[in-house]
């Protein structure tokens, strides 16, 4: 459908903006290209339509070289939205949406059929919203409208350049699922542009990353998920999303990393007022080195302190006998949180200082992630790990 074949932009001579980019994009596709500002994806969207000549190599679209299509005729094929809206103030909405009808000599009638159509699609009543100005919508409202004028005229492909973007995270969700929805009744061929992975993992078919003019990798997300292709992928999709099996997990990459700790000195009421302050239910003692001693419950400290005597947390701690080291796999982590009395599992390097701490709750949102991974893909079960381990530590006792 859309074939870069080794195409470049030069702006100023010695620098590529885009470099020998080579991308088949097949019909009913939605490709996201995705990467850093300046990596050159508005560059790579506008030659699509000729609001930007390639320097060198050749686009095709259904087979033709578009050098040889008239620009205007080309970009009245080709639906376009971008981030600012881009709606004409002076214009009413279904005159904004039916804009390039007009310009295509679709009669009036027609076109007003068109459009209240198109409105009542994305739930829109057109009574209300046909003569309305796009000043009198809200933010996601106007890029509603935005997406409805690049669909107007049917046209088979559109491209899209960051048209989220400047939307709250709640409205922009809604457009994404909107977007999907529509998506899977018309089946265009859409080429979306965003720097936002999560974005990009919601909506593609396959995802482009990109990186100073070129490409990195491109991949179903799934694929991209699994096997990303270097370092600079890896970073970019973040390092908690991962789509690995349990023995390739490692425990630094899921543990708390500043769990409620005492030192050994600390007397029974202050260790009670730590862990309620955290709302725990057990604190780990380490000594001025870090090196863990023991764990302190909370049952281990009421004794204490209904014994009357002045206890320390030294002397009311029991030993622990289940740890893993950060590098040790998950699974790994798992078999001996089995064998744990306590639901939880501190980490400790080679020469017993603490590093973190493992929850049975982390352990299984984290196993959980990896055997039903679609889970991961939410982008709001970021920090489900944290706030769980709190959650598990309040039952402990
Ligand atoms: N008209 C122009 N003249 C000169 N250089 C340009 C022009 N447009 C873009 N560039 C340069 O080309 C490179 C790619 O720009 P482009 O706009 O394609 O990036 P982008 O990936 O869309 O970035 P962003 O995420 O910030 O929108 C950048 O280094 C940019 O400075
Ligand atoms: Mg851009």
């Amino acid at each position: 459908m859309v074939k870069f074949e080794n195409v470049s932009k030069v702006y100023s001579p010695g620098t590529y903006a885009v470099r020998s980019l080579n991308l088949e994009i097949a019909k009913g596709e939605l490709v996201v290209l995705v990467g850093p500002s300046g990596c050159g994806k508005t560059t790579t969207l506008k030659m699509v339509n000729r609001l930007i000549e390639p320097t060198m190599g050749r686009i095709f679209i259904n087979g033709q070289d578009i050098r040889y299509v008239n620009p205007a005729k080309l970009r009245r094929q080709i639906g376009y939205v971008i981030q600012q809206i881009g709606l004409f103030p002076h214009m009413t909405i279904a005159q904004n949406v039916g804009l390039v009808l007009r310009l295509l000599n679709v009669p009036k009638k027609e076109r007003d059929k068109r459009v209240d159509a198109l409105l009542e699609m994305v739930g829109f009543d057109p009574k209300i919203y046909r003569n309305r100005y796009p000043r009198e919508l809200s933010g996601g409202q106007q890029q509603r409208i935005g997406v409805l004028r690049a669909l107007a005229a049917d046209p088979e492909i559109i491209l899209m350049d960051e048209p989220f973007g400047a939307l709250d995270p709640i409205t922009r969700e809604q457009l994404q699922d909107e977007l999907k929805k529509l998506q899977n009744s018309l089946h265009k061929t859409i080429i979306f542009v965003t720097h936002d992975m999560d974005e990009a993992i919601k909506l593609a078919d396959r995802i482009v990353v990109m990186r100073e003019g070129e490409i990195v990798q491109v991949g179903t997300p799934e694929e991209l998920l699994r096997n990303p292709a270097n370092d600079f992928i890896r970073e970019f999709i973040g390092k908690k999303r991962f789509l690995r099996s349990p023995e390739e997990v490692l425990v630094a990459e899921i543990m708390v990393e500043d769990p409620v700790t005492g030192h050994p000195e600390v007397g029974a009421a202050e260790a009670f007022q730590r862990m309620q302050r955290h709302q725990v239910n057990s604190m780990l003692v380490v000594d001025e080195r870090g090196i863990l001693k023991g764990i302190l419950t909370l049952r281990g400290v009421q004794k204490g302190i209904q014994s009357g005597e002045r206890k320390k947390a030294g002397e009311l701690m029991e030993p622990v006998t289940e740890t893993v080291t950060p590098h040790e796999t998950v699974l790994a982590a798992a078999r001996y949180m089995a064998k744990s009395k306590y639901g939880l599992l501190p980490v400790v390097d080679e020469r017993g200082i603490l590093k973190g701490l493992l929850t049975n709750a982390s352990l299984i949102n984290t196993l959980v992630d990896v055997l039903w991974p679609a889970e991961e893909i939410d982008p709001k079960g970021e920090d489900k790990n944290g706030s769980n381990s709190i959650e598990l530590m309040g039952n402990l006792s």
